[in-house]
């Protein structure tokens, strides 16, 4: 069924984060799978189970928290979505909407949103930092779009440019702080599946021969809502796994993209501190 929130809806939800906390944050940050320990260096950090704000998604998936998170990191107050909703939990594109504009309207300006994904390219390894140069919106082909309904002007305009989705100054910063700091990483194209199952070797085969170089199942909604708001945004795929895409090779499975997160979370946090020492 289709679900569409206005711009009251969302000014529920802030009006319930504000009630708690007067700190009004400047970035954005979207802690993917098994990603979530960096909420816990927060500092004096306001914590509201997304339960407790009107309209937001409970999320379900092992690995994800479910809480929002408003406080201090590096001295830069940032509100933190430690845990996100998937659509293929059974959100919809509208309700992961909600939860960027919310962030938008609690006053940031910057989105870092951070995913577990898996490696199409063949020169990708686990454990690599792919930073996100730009997206292939294949669910959005298929019709499943975050800004699809009334357009609420408010936040931005009906058709809405993706050119530079992802800030070119974000990019070339976290690339200098990932060699500097020697974490191997890429930057690449990431494409978003709806999910929740993996892929099939032709899928795989699908996916790089039209040009991506990772795979996960979110992100690409929460971009396009930041991008139709203004924000800056910064992504970054752990590569959890590698795919294949011969009949016969590995298929990925949740406890080991867990696994590789662990060695993903450190890397991931050391890009997101620098990035937030130079904002
Ligand atoms: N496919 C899709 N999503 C993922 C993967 C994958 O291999 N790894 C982590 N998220």
């Amino acid at each position: 069924m289709d679900e569409f929130f206005t711009v009251d809806a969302v000014e529920e939800a802030v009006s319930a984060i504000k009630a708690q906390t007067a700190l009004e944050p400047r970035v954005g940050l979207i802690l993917g799978s098994g990603l979530s320990p960096l909420a816990e260096a927060v500092n004096d950090a306001v914590r509201i189970r997304f339960a407790d704000i009107p309209h937001f998604p409970v999320s379900t998936v092992k690995g994800h928290q479910g809480r929002l998170v408003i406080g201090l990191l590096e001295g830069v107050p940032v509100v933190v979505m430690q845990g996100r909703a998937h659509y293929y939990e059974g959100y919809s594109m509208a309700r992961i909407a909600l939860t960027i504009r919310t962030m938008a309207l609690l006053g940031a300006q910057v989105l870092i949103v951070t995913n577990a994904a898996g490696g199409l390219n063949h020169t990708y390894r686990t454990g690599e930092v792919m930073v996100v140069r730009d997206h292939i919106n294949l669910i959005g082909m298929a019709g499943l779009s975050p800004l699809r309904g009334p357009n609420l002007e408010a936040f931005g305009p009906r058709f809405p440019g993706m050119n530079d989705a992802y800030d070119p100054q974000l990019q070339e910063a976290a690339r200098a702080i990932a060699l500097e700091a020697r974490i191997p990483f890429q930057q690449g194209v990431y494409i978003c599946l709806a999910g929740p199952n993996f892929e099939t070797p032709a899928d795989v085969r699908f996916l790089r021969a039209i040009g991506a170089d990772a795979v996960g199942m979110s992100t690409v909604p929460e971009v396009i809502t930041a991008r139709h708001s203004g924000l800056r945004v910064l992504g970054l795929s752990g590569i959890t796994n590698t795919l294949a895409g011969e009949a016969g090779g590995p298929t990925p499975d949740h406890e080991e993209v867990l696994e590789a997160a662990k060695i993903l979370g450190p890397r991931l946090e050391t890009i997101i501190r620098g990035i937030l020492r130079q904002l």
